[in-house]
């Protein structure tokens, strides 16, 4: 057999021309969700996926897949991740993960390998939930895990609807749900964490993802005169607001590491020097590896939420904007990933992951698994997010040996013309 060989300069080619798309002064890029900027990604990575004569189809959520026949029809071995990103995004995060897979079609078209399984690739819906809450939307829409009307009808940070801008772009596709059934999922992706490049080691095999819990706070009290109104006539709708940050940190203090929590949008209105804040809006990101301790941070900051709020004179109500429960992957795939690593000379870690991955919402319904490569200082989320050509080089060389496995190499002797 013809060894596949992935080409490094045309992987990077290809991250380099999506990173113009939506492309961010001093680097990094803002594709938000069902945005232009995601239209215009969405595009050119179909176009490549046309030019290597694939089979694509979009599902009813904006999920796009395309297919590489095997000798047997059936399920694919599905590599995928997504496009879109945050508002102030690395060149890596997902795009990576769709990339890579194109490459390992491409290579595979290039040394005239046929296998017997189908490959895929897809890029899946606003896996950021940056724009839209929940994240992993498309891909758990895909796998029956959130509920597609539900879904359509999420009003984003901008008042847009999903359903609404899923039309506009025109990628509200005819495929419906629970259309992908893999055979298997793998997903490359950058570790956006410090571990790897710490331990200076090359490949991250991904045992699991830890649980997401999402909350939006809002505090109400009443504005008044900032010189005029005694401390302890105030309701005070900001200072709960700063108490609730206080507890979310405190929280991640006292539970320890993997707990970790962080309030990463706060608004406080009026927003003037000297007016009391009548209202604030603040979410909330808590994150462990064992679903009970995530229960325990949630239900110990709504109580501290609810204490503060009365001890002002002010309201707060909670509400979810996403809730995933911890996920492993499947261990033989891990494995394989690991070894095959180990084959290829490449130092490696068993990891979980502290991000969320479109990987997740397909681990229930088949074997899963995902190969992390090493993010430069790590930075993730921050245009500066960075990984060197041979590192990723080594997780693409690796998810190639994978896909061989899984998808089965025809013989030259039985090849189908
Ligand atoms: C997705 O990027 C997440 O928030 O983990
Ligand atoms: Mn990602
Ligand atoms: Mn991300």
């Amino acid at each position: 057999m013809t060894q596949p060989a992935i080409i490094p300069d045309r992987l990077m080619a290809r991250i380099f021309m999506l990173g113009k798309v939506g492309a961010l002064e001093g680097g990094g890029v803002c594709r938000l969700a069902l945005s232009d900027e995601d239209w215009a990604g969405r595009d050119l990575v179909c176009n490549w996926m046309k030019e290597l004569d694939l089979e694509l189809m979009t599902d009813v959520i904006g999920n796009t897949w395309a297919i590489r026949k095997g000798i047997e029809s059936g399920p694919p071995v599905m590599m995928g991740s997504h496009i879109d990103s945050v508002a102030t995004g690395g060149l890596y995060d997902g795009a990576l993960g769709v990339l890579a897979g194109l490459e390992v079609i491409e290579a595979l078209n290039d040394a005239g390998i046929q296998t017997r399984r189908p490959v895929a690739i897809g890029f899946f819906t606003n896996e950021e939930g940056a724009r839209f809450a929940p994240d992993m939307m498309g891909s758990g829409v895909a796998q029956g895990a959130l509920d597609l009307d539900e879904m359509l009808a999420v009003t984003g940070i901008d008042g847009k609807t999903v359903g609404s801008e899923l039309s506009r772009i025109g990628y509200a596709g005819a495929a419906p749900v629970k259309a992908i059934t893999p055979h298997c999922f793998l997903e490359i992706h950058v570790e956006q964490g410090p571990v790897l490049e710490t331990e200076n080691t090359a490949i991250g095999a991904v045992t699991g993802v830890q649980g997401i819990s999402w909350s939006e706070y809002v505090i109400e009290g009443t504005s008044n005169h900032a010189g005029t109104t005694p401390i302890s006539m105030r309701n005070d709708a900001g200072l709960v607001a700063a108490q609730i940050a206080c507890e979310t940190r405190a929280i991640a203090d006292e539970f320890g590491p993997p707990q970790v929590s962080t309030v990463g949008m706060l608004d406080v209105s009026p927003g003037l020097v000297n007016v009391v804040p009548e209202r604030a809006v603040m979410t909330v990101d808590l994150r462990n590896t064992d679903d009970s301790l995530l229960k325990q941070a949630e239900m110990r900051l709504n109580q501290a939420a609810e204490e503060f709020a009365k001890a002002q004179g002010c309201s707060v109500t909670r509400r979810c904007l996403a809730r995933f429960a911890p996920v492993e992957f499947d261990s033989a795939l891990v494995d394989m990933i690991a070894d095959e690593a180990a084959a290829l000379g490449h130092s490696v870690k068993k990891m979980p992951s502290g991000a969320g991955h479109d990987a997740q919402m397909f681990a229930p319904s088949c074997p899963t698994a995902m190969i992390f490569v090493p993010s430069q200082g790590g930075l993730s989320h921050n245009i500066r997010e960075y990984t060197a050509p041979a590192e990723i080089l080594a997780g693409v060389d690796v998810l190639m040996r994978v896909v061989l496995n899984q998808a089965g190499v025809v013989p030259r002797t039985e090849q189908k013309p």
